[in-house]
């Protein structure tokens, strides 16, 4: 959804209100709606608006929450079940045939089909280990995530994990598939060197151009195989996770 005019209008510090409390509202939104009290297993994603995920989910009082156990998607979600009292408990202690009852995540970009661009915190990987764990994926997301095709509004690229030692045949590969300078994330402010991950991996944040809706059919277009530097979620995703040295890709496919 785009920022409507009186929106436009508001400050820097106005808009930047707004934005919280459209992520606080959609997240105690989502706890109300989706988290039922005989749940057992809970996947909690990760960045800012899971914050107030935790938030809602600890505001339900330890009678309903302590016969809950939550599962992180990296060292910041591990942080904040902890810090909210709540049970910690991870996937891999999950025998391979449970599934979660539901996990809740953020996201940086989704569609029209609720597919979405994820990884901005460099959590994909164990994002979508949790995600595709649950019987429900809940994707909690404000106004400014909604585009028509992914790559509109998040403009960075796809993050995708990658073994450090494949980096620069990663980045070579994307290159010559059209994705437009294509980079390594460095560190944080101050701090030098690239981001490395929970998994001790590398992020690479891969523009690009706004990628078509999942059917070819919908968008009118025939192809979307990466000629013309035009693809389809689908296609574009199978052809990510095939690049070797390549761990996970922060595509989600939606209901397609
Ligand atoms: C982290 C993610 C986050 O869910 C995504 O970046 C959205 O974060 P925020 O809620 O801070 O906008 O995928 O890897």
């Amino acid at each position: 959804m785009a920022m409507s005019t009186s929106q436009s209008a508001l400050s820097v510090e106005e808009q930047a209100a707004l934005v919280e409390s459209s992520k606080k509202a959609a997240a105690f939104q989502a706890v109300k709606d989706y988290l039922e009290s005989t749940f057992q297993h809970v996947g909690i994603g990760s960045g800012s608006t899971v914050v107030y995920v935790v938030e809602a989910i600890a505001e339900l009082g330890a009678d309903i929450t302590s016969k809950m156990s939550f599962y992180p998607t990296g060292e910041q979600s591990r942080q904040l079940i902890l810090a909210a009292g709540l049970r910690l408990a991870y996937i891999q202690d999950l025998p391979p045939d449970a599934s979660l009852d539901v996990a809740f995540d953020g996201a940086d970009e989704v569609d029209e089909d609720l597919n979405l661009i994820k990884g901005g915190g460099a959590c994909l990987t164990q994002e979508k280990i949790v995600a595709t764990s649950a019987k429900k994926f809940v994707c909690v997301a404000d106004f400014r995530k909604i585009s028509p095709r992914l790559g509109t509004s998040w403009k960075k690229g796809i993050p995708i994990e990658v073994l450090p030692m494949a980096a620069d045949r990663v980045l070579a590969e994307l290159k010559a598939m059209g994705s437009l300078n294509p980079r390594v994330r460095s560190g944080l402010p101050g701090k030098a060197g690239p981001i490395v991950t929970d998994n001790g991996m590398l992020i690479i944040d891969a523009p690009f151009s706004p990628l078509l809706l999942s059917k070819d059919t919908e968008s009118g277009i025939e192809g979307g195989d990466g000629e013309d530097g035009i693809w389809t979620v689908d296609a574009l995703a199978q052809r990510l996770i095939n690049i070797v040295g390549v761990a996970e890709i922060g595509l989600f496919h939606g209901k397609n």
